[in-house]
């Protein structure tokens, strides 16, 4: 890459950021494991929603040896409505694996972030520059989106070849004397000015630089990925009564939400699900069954590509519980330790419409 280039471009970027960079909880600290939970959580997950539940879980785990010792319910019912449970578990094997091999502090070094659990190479490189102030580079989908304009490189954001080509710019890029602030700008930049749509390039610090302005199409890069197919499921769902407490299993095997409480339910082929393909499952399952049941509304929820219906009936359960077949677990809550359950926001929904969180 071009000297010159390379030195405009992270002057630019970096006298922008210190000017307008958002006032953000994890960015007035050095300590490498907040810096990771924070990488953690954004994951997926804006800005905005992350802020309380990162400041909740560093206050109830401020420490790598706190979160290491905890049990992973008190974890995850932190998470509860983080979604994408899988992260806070990894984060916690991540934290386990620390102590044991590291005597509780993060390695420094990229290669050997990227061997703990749930640490793949952006959350190596955000930890290594930005805690660390490594040179490493990192991308995301605001990275890919930045430099596939900047550079007008061809291709949709996943794909592979663009990926490696990203990974490789942003290497050249990185600024070594302050890589943690630079790749922060990149993400920045990203996120508030070259959005996916309408990016505001007359305020933008690289304009000069970025070959697709210069091209007059900025939002042509990256190209769209091929469409993908919606999956259409359909659930049906109990929300088993006793008094004011509810029914809550956990499944030894779950499609999504492996090891999380939630409430027994069934895929269905046929839409609507009916109460019929529910009754076998409490009946064999959880010996219950559900007194003068009531069809609560349907509710909606979209996990990747899947869109899922959960047609759900509440009453009260009759019969002497038990926990068998897919089920490891089964037992009832009340209202006010519902409240600490990491509960799947499919079910939340349902136990919404139930009026009872
Ligand atoms: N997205 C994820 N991590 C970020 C960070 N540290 N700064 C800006 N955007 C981000």
């Amino acid at each position: 890459m071009d000297a010159t280039f390379q030195k405009n471009f992270r002057k630019k970027l970096l006298d922008w950021y210190q000017k307008h960079k958002r006032d953000l909880p994890w960015r007035r600290s050095r300590d490498p494991y907040a810096i990771w939970v924070s990488e953690i959580m954004l994951q997926q997950t804006q800005v905005a929603t992350v802020i309380p539940y990162y400041e909740r879980f560093l206050k109830k785990f401020p420490t790598i040896a706190a979160l290491a010792r905890a049990e992973e319910e008190e974890v995850l019912a932190l998470w509860a409505g983080l979604g994408y449970y899988r992260r806070a578990k990894l984060l916690q094997r991540g934290a386990r694996a620390v102590a044991e091999r590291h005597g509780g502090r993060l390695p420094d070094d990229p290669e050997a972030l990227r061997e703990l659990p749930g640490i793949g190479p952006y959350t190596a490189g955000a930890i290594a520059s930005i805690a660390f102030r490594r040179p490493s580079p990192l991308v995301d989908g605001n990275v890919v989106r930045v430099l596939s304009r900047v550079f007008a490189r061809k291709g949709h954001a996943k794909d592979a070849r663009l990926q490696k080509e990203i990974w490789a710019l942003a290497a050249d890029l990185v600024d070594p004397t302050q890589p943690g602030d630079f790749n922060q700008a990149l993400m920045e930049l990203g996120a508030t000015l070259c959005r996916v749509a309408l990016p505001s390039c007359e305020r933008c610090p690289v304009q000069g630089l970025c070959a697709a302005r210069r091209g007059g199409e900025p939002e042509a890069y990256p190209e769209s990925p091929p469409p993908q197919k919606t999956l259409r499921l359909q659930r049906a769902a109990a929300v088993a009564l006793r008094g004011e407490s509810v029914l809550l299993v956990k499944p030894r095997a779950a499609r999504w939400f492996q090891g999380l409480w939630g409430l027994p339910h069934e895929y269905c082929a046929e839409a609507p699900a009916t109460e019929a393909a529910l009754g076998e499952c409490l009946r064999s399952h959880l010996g219950l069954a559900l007194l003068r049941p009531q069809a609560l509304p349907a509710t909606t929820h979209a996990i990747t590509q899947h869109r899922i219906t959960t047609w759900a009936w509440s009453g009260e359960a009759q019969g002497r519980l038990k926990a068998a077949g897919p089920y490891e677990e089964a037992r009832f809550f009340t209202k006010k330790e519902l409240a600490g359950v990491a509960l799947p926001n499919f079910d939340r929904k349902v136990l919404a419409a139930a009026k009872l969180i």
